[in-house]
């Protein structure tokens, strides 16, 4: 994007677009006040009722759109937060129609080098917040250096794990865990496939860090964890960072933490300012 657009669209009222009327795109829909940088023109949800209920939350009036055609149409930036197995193909669609795009299922980007590629040459921005994690700002400068390692423990309750389809084969039995177990160590690729849940840190730390392949991700659990914690450490050239984030989670969904959610306002919020901090 060149710089004379970026101005022209800190000024002017950004039409903003939500995909997906979950737990995040609702409270990033309530986020947006309509104060002369931002306006709120679409809502759209697989499921209609979704996006019906959130409009009757919400001061805008009428917004609610039938199709995700519809969405781009009345939208500058498109929020993506659905649960959605095409959300890569979403979100490409977003693209190709020139719009600016904030992705929440980092996830399905682990691999997300076309995806870039296609906003660049498209001329738009792709925003990834740093999610319900602390550190992204330090990996993402490091990554100018040479990382020997990263690691990514995530530590869960027991009840974090109980439709788990790895421990089920595993044959892991969480009721006779007494204290902290390590149920699986593995790579980036490894994990999208057994700990889809958990997914999305793990992917940002792999796009902010540039170090996919130094990456090993832990996930630990024990009757004594009562939050979602996610811990990193990571050393090179620069040194070393250990950061520590415990989690609430979001009210309106128990698998999404709170820091997400904070995390996603405040880059929009960033973003309509034309303020960056941090990094
Ligand atoms: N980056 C992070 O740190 C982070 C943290 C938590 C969650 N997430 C991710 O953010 C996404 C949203 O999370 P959530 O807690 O709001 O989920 P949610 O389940 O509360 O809401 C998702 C919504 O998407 C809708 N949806 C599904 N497929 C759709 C489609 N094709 N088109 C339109 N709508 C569709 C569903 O009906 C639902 O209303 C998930 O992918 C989640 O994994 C990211």
């Amino acid at each position: 994007m060149s710089s004379s657009s970026l101005k022209t669209k800190a000024k002017s009222n950004i039409r903003v677009g939500i995909l997906g009327c979950g737990a995040i795109g609702s409270r990033i829909a309530k986020s947006i006040k309509d104060d002369g940088r931002a306006v709120l023109t679409g809502l759209f949800d697989i499921n209609p009722a979704k996006s019906e209920n959130l409009q009757k939350h919400l001061p805008q009036k009428n917004i609610v759109k039938k199709s995700y055609d519809e969405l781009l149409h009345a939208s500058d930036l498109v929020v993506e937060a659905v649960n959605a197995p095409d959300t890569r193909e979403l979100v490409r669609r977003a693209l190709l129609a020139r719009k600016d795009v904030l992705i929440m299922s980092v996830g399905k980007f682990i691999e997300g080098e076309s995806i870039f590629a296609l906003a660049q040459k498209q001329g738009v921005r792709v925003l990834i917040p740093s999610g319900a994690i602390a550190g992204v700002d330090a990996l993402k400068a490091v990554s100018q250096q040479r990382i020997d390692r990263i690691t990514l423990t995530t530590r869960k309750p027991i009840y974090g794990f109980a439709d788990n389809a790895f421990v089920q084969q595993k044959r892991i039995n969480l009721s006779q865990i007494t204290k902290e177990t390590i149920l699986f160590e593995g790579n980036v690729r490894e994990a999208v496939k057994c700990f889809p849940q958990n997914i999305n840190v793990a992917a940002t730390i792999a796009l902010a860090s540039g170090a996919r392949d130094k990456l090993r991700i832990r996930i630990a659990t024990s009757p004594e964890f009562k939050v979602n914690s996610h811990e990193i450490e990571a050393a090179g050239d620069f040194g070393r960072l250990v950061t520590k984030t415990e989690n609430v989670v979001c009210p309106d969904n128990p698998k999404t933490s709170y820091l997400a959610v904070l995390s996603a306002v405040r880059t929009l919020k960033e973003y309509f300012q034309g303020v960056k901090i941090g990094t």
